[in-house]
């Protein structure tokens, strides 16, 4: 077994435990504690201890890796860094909605090299190696054909309330409302990107997003054949705040569709 291999099993199999935390917690919304983080953005205690157990699991396999998590900010030092979003999707989660998911990645400096995001509700299991391919369930991932802006559909994240990011956004909404085939607002970016992944999106842009937002989500889409970038120039992916993903054949279009007016 490769090192690669010992990644990806390390995060399949600590998502795994933490999943059966988010069905617990969907099951007994009345038991959760939610707390406003700021505008449009909660926190639940699910989502600590979820986060808690992931970082004790993988610092017990990796006592060497460091670690950035949504809830507990950085720990730890290494040139391996896991990134972790505990529950994706927490406003969906916390309603009962059922489209969330847990976020782990393993990134060697600024690159993701393992991606595990784990649907608990569908029980899908997206996970990716660097230069190993994508997987949905152990069947490979690959994006899908599309090259044409009128068929395609698209996913998007909308601004948080108040957010001074909604001005640049809503020109590039209404050119997309416009010519795209159809535009989905999920609530989790994270399983926007699988879904690119998997040939069910076939584009996806976002403005305004935090490292474990993109980490799983950009090495799933790489490693099923698909476009990823950075709309604000960043090099670095984890550092971007604004992100394209989609089909080869869309870029272009895409990246002219999200030109600021
Ligand atoms: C959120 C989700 C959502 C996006 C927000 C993110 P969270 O993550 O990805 O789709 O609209 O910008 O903050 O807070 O649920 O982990
Ligand atoms: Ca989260
Ligand atoms: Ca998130």
């Amino acid at each position: 077994m490769t090192q690669a291999d010992d990644f990806l099993r390390a995060g399949i199999e600590t998502a795994q435990e933490a999943a059966s935390m988010l069905l617990d917690g969907v099951r007994n919304l009345r038991s959760l504690v939610t707390e406003g983080k700021g505008p449009g953005d909660v926190v639940t205690d699910v989502d600590r201890r979820a986060e808690s157990l992931i970082i004790d699991r993988l610092h017990q396999a990796f006592p060497d890796h460091g670690f950035l998590g949504e809830e507990s900010g950085d720990s730890g030092s290494g040139d391996y860094r896991w990134i972790i979003d505990p529950i994706d999707g927490t406003l969906n989660f916390s309603r009962g909605y059922p489209h969330f998911c847990i976020s782990i990645a393993l990134a060697y400096g600024d690159e993701p090299v393992t991606a595990v995001v784990l649907d608990p509700v569908r029980n899908e299991l997206f996970s990716a190696s660097a230069n190993g391919g994508a997987w949905l369930n152990g069947s490979p991932l690959q994006v899908s054909n599309c090259t044409a802006l009128e068929h395609a559909l698209l996913g998007v994240v909308f601004p948080k309330p108040g957010s001074p990011l909604l001005a640049g956004f809503l020109p590039v909404m209404t050119r997309a409302l416009n010519v795209a085939g159809g535009v989905r607002r999920s609530g989790s970016m994270v399983l926007d990107l699988a879904y690119v992944a998997a040939g069910r999106l076939d584009g996806f842009w976002e403005l305004g997003m935090k490292p474990w937002d993109i980490a799983a989500g950009a090495l799933l889409v790489r490693e099923a054949g698909g476009w990823v970038a950075s709309l604000d120039g960043e090099e670095s992916l984890l550092n971007a705040r604004s992100l394209l993903a989609c089909t080869p054949g869309l870029r272009e279009q895409l990246e002219m569709l999200c030109l600021p007016d």
